[in-house]
């Protein structure tokens, strides 16, 4: 019985452990040099206002950018050997403070 319950609080929606601290790693690695600070204007993850504009567009547009590149940020946010998934499961974990709409 009480191993159902751990069982259950593990897979409730939307919480997916292992990809979200493997992007965790790979934001500290690769993105935060940039966004941690606001390095050339880079959106600070957490920082509310500095995403306001950008979430105008959806998120999938939040993905392209971070693939081609955008503005002073390089093309996959200098990551060459960082997936498709992978940079969309980063920019998710950017975006997890962020109310999303
Ligand atoms: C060399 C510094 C730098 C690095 C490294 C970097 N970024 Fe950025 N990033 C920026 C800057 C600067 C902007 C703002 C670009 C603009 O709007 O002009 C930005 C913008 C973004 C945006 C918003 C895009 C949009 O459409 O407004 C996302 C999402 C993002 N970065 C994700 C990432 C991810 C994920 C990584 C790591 C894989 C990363 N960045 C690494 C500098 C960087």
């Amino acid at each position: 019985m009480m191993l159902l319950l751990i069982l259950t609080a593990c897979t409730s929606p939307g919480s997916a452990p292992t990809t979200a601290s493997a992007a965790e790693v790979r934001y500290t690695q690769t993105c935060a040099v940039c966004h941690d600070q606001g390095v050339q204007g880079a959106p600070v993850p957490g920082v509310v206002e500095d995403w306001g504009f950008r979430l105008e567009n959806s998120r999938e547009d939040l993905y392209t950018n971070t693939i081609l590149g955008v503005g002073e940020m390089p093309p996959r946010g200098a990551c060459p050997d960082c997936t498709d998934a992978e940079l969309r499961t980063i920019v998710d974990y950017m975006l997890r403070n962020v109310p999303a709409d």
